[in-house]
């Protein structure tokens, strides 16, 4: 058979090119052409033109909610919105050996049992596989496996045995051979993830894509698929703890931001159930320079300790060190905390890390790092079972969060006893068992806590 013609199209501006270049011939940019297979003009007009579509009334749209595959592990289900989709693509990306083999796996075992399931292993053997399966206690699943790495035979599998779900892993070792690029590389996993993403739509398969993370280079990343597909999930975590979180960047089918946590056990993840207890260090007693946070994570709070650590300069330029949190937001925090708290930190290092390896985004948070840095430079640890959350701003107030009665409910159930916040987050009915301490500016909130 001959190949299909194939051009080399612009990243930036579209321009082709009939054979590789470093430069792009149109706009002049460098490094942006990638080879696409080449679609006559008047084939891409046939498939616009063939589908017909018609102006409608929005109102007169019937939208259904889509019927929700659950995979049985709760905490995957959540990150998914509610289990998986029909027709649905889903890109799982990660660092190597984070976990995505064994919880797709996992995932594949409970699907299998009342749908038809089929696992592409293309890094690994079947009796890798296998092994894994044995390890997790899974030998007995009804999956089918498939060890294969070209496009057109997963295709074929595909449509011969017409499974519901189907597991790409990973979509880097995919290649077709229409395209000359080695397997890998930026044009064959997009037309790879391209064709497959065809595919589940007009069979209404399920497709989950393993993405590895990996650094520019020769290996595509999955972030050139984030667009192709549905839905984008994230494994996370510090390869040295064994808790893992999965958190939706974006999500067609359901809120975007929602995490599931898991830990790694010998028996493969296990979801965990009351994931703030796990991001609160485990003192006895109060010690300075800690602050806890109720921060959102989706649509549960999280309850995360702040830790801060500020030591005097020893020569050379302060260090400001930020893990897990914003190292900007970190350096006008300070700004604030000097001008309108009167907290000098000029002369010393600062350290401030969110316990857990869970990574905050939210300014909610900035009230925690702003106290906890105070209370390492006054080595004055902060009221017993106290937690505080509120945005602060350059002016020096402390501005309202989203869902501050659920961010206080939470504390509660987890035996704390005062919380300070932001005025107009005070709840209209008290919270049983909780002082509640409203602030309005940050000199407030130093007080107020110097005070408790
Ligand atoms: P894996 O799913 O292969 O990672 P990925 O597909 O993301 O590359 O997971 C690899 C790690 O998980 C490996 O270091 C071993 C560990 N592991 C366990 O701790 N328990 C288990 O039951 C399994 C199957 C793996
Ligand atoms: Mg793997």
């Amino acid at each position: 058979m001959a190949r299909p013609k194939t051009v080399h199209t612009c990243a930036e501006c579209g321009a082709s090119a009939p054979k590789w270049q470093g430069q792009c011939p149109g706009c002049g940019a460098w490094n942006t052409l990638v080879e696409t297979v080449a679609v006559p003009a008047a084939a891409r007009f046939e498939t616009v033109a063939g589908a017909r579509s018609q102006v409608t009334l929005l109102a007169s749209v019937r939208a259904q909610e889509n019927a929700r595959i659950a995979t049985g592990i709760e905490e995957f289900d959540r990150v998914l919105g509610g289990g998986l989709v029909a027709g649905g693509v889903v890109l799982l990306g990660g660092d190597p050996g984070i976990g995505k083999s064994t919880l797709l796996l996992q995932a594949c075992a409970a699907l299998g049992a009342a749908r038809r399931t089929l696992y592409v292993t293309g890094e690994e053997s079947v009796e890798q596989v296998a092994l894994r399966a044995q390890r997790l206690s899974l030998v007995n699943a009804p999956v089918e496996l498939l060890a294969e790495v070209e496009l057109e035979a997963i295709v074929a599998a595909i449509n011969a045995t017409r499974p519901e779900i189907v597991v790409v892993d990973s979509i880097q070792t995919v290649f077709t051979g229409t395209l000359a690029s080695a397997p890998g590389s930026v044009a064959q996993v997009r037309e790879c993830a391209a064709q497959l993403t065809r595919l589940a739509k007009q069979r209404g398969v399920v497709v989950v894509f393993v993405g590895h993370v990996t650094k520019e280079g020769a290996i595509a990343g999955p972030r050139v698929l984030e667009h192709i597909v549905d839905t984008v999930l994230y494994f996370e975590g510090d390869p040295h703890s064994s808790f893992r979180l999965v958190r939706a960047i974006k999500n067609r089918f359901g809120a975007a931001n929602e995490l599931g946590v898991f830990g790694m056990t010998e028996r493969g993840l296990k979801g965990v159930g009351n994931p703030s207890a796990l991001f609160l260090s485990q003192h006895h007693a109060e010690i300075p320079g800690s602050a806890i946070v109720a921060t959102l994570e989706g649509s549960r709070p999280l309850l995360v300790e702040i830790q801060a650590l500020v030591d005097p300069v020893q020569g050379g330029m302060p260090r400001r060190l930020a893990v897990g949190l914003d190292p900007q937001r970190l350096a006008l925090l300070l700004a604030v905390l000097h001008r309108h708290g009167g907290v000098e930190t000029a002369g010393y290092d600062v350290f401030v890390n969110a316990v857990g390896g869970v990574r905050i985004q939210e300014p909610a948070v900035d009230l925690a790092v702003l106290l906890a840095i105070e209370s390492s430079i006054k080595n004055r640890p902060l009221p017993a079972k106290s937690l505080v959350f509120g945005e602060v701003g350059l002016a020096g107030e402390i501005r309202p969060v989203q869902r501050g009665q659920e961010r206080i409910r939470e504390a509660a159930k987890l035996g704390f006893r005062t919380v300070v916040i932001p005025t107009a987050n005070r709840p209209k009915h008290g919270v049983d068992g909780v002082t509640i301490v409203t602030v309005d500016r940050v000199d407030e909130a130093l007080r107020a806590l110097r005070d408790a």
